[in-house]
């Protein structure tokens, strides 16, 4: 649609503020966790009709197993009934949904569900939609460290090869292997850090951070973040 200068390709979110959203409310923080979802739902459609063709979402970290089995239970609850639900929405919006992160962490059942979606949308290609689940930046690089290595044992033939790699031969062994690292992260309810998220895919991304609480981030607040971005004068460490 409209912003067709200088559209970031991938835009990267770190979802925060559900808990205060639900506080300043009086209500359980379960119920700012399900607000946010309809914030997902708007930035969603939003990046579809800016023409962003990757859209990723830090919604559970490693760390998070460590808050009371309550809130990581009604999380894992929401995850699996928020894609339950959206998988027609996916299918209908050309959506290619995915789910990255040490999956092994999470339930046979919520992994049946993210095969499901995953292998149903697949062939789509508006945009794909990332969910960041059980990740972390440090476990990203030290499982991608854990494959090269295996894969230097088991080929000696071409060790001299593999050691010789460059910084771009590693991207391949993230998660994240295919997907052009993100131009542009925004993190919600005015915490400035990265909380272990995309430690080496980050390492260029613009970086946003808003006061405003997730469960109040909508489509305005997604373009107001794109114009912003747009501004942005991206060097890489060159002179312009
Ligand atoms: C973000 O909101 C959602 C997750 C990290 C799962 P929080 O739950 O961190 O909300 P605050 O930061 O306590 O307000
Ligand atoms: C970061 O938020 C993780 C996600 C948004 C999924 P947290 O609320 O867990 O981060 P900290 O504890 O404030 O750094
Ligand atoms: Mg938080």
């Amino acid at each position: 649609m409209e912003n067709t200068n200088n559209v970031p390709v991938h835009v990267s979110i770190i979802m925060d503020g559900n808990g205060r959203w639900a506080k300043e409310k009086d209500l359980d923080r379960a119920a700012g966790h399900i607000e946010g979802v309809e914030s997902v739902r708007a930035c969603t459609e939003a990046a579809v009709e800016c023409g962003v063709r990757y859209l990723s979402l830090y919604a559970f970290s490693e760390e998070n197993w460590g808050r009371p089995q309550e809130e990581v239970n009604a999380l894992m609850e929401l995850m699996f009934k928020s894609m339950m639900e959206e998988l027609s929405n996916f299918l209908s919006n050309g959506i290619r949904f995915m789910v990255l992160g040490h999956r092994e962490r999470l339930s046979d059942k919520l992994n049946a569900m993210i095969d499901d979606c995953m292998e149903k949308t697949r062939m789509n290609d508006r945009l794909t939609l990332i969910v960041f689940l059980s990740y972390s930046g440090k476990w990203d690089i030290l499982q991608a460290a854990k494959k090269f290595a295996a894969e230097v044992l088991s080929h000696p033939e071409d060790s001299e090869k593999l050691m010789n790699m460059d910084v771009d031969g590693f991207d391949r062994y993230l998660v994240t292997d295919g997907i052009p690292d993100p131009d542009l992260i925004i993190r919600t309810s005015g915490e400035q850090r990265i909380s272990n998220y995309l430690l080496w895919q980050g390492a260029y991304s613009e970086l946003l951070f808003s006061d405003i609480l997730w469960p109040d981030f909508r489509k305005q607040e997604f373009r107001s973040a794109l114009q912003a971005y747009s501004k942005r004068d991206r060097r890489y460490g060159k002179v312009k």
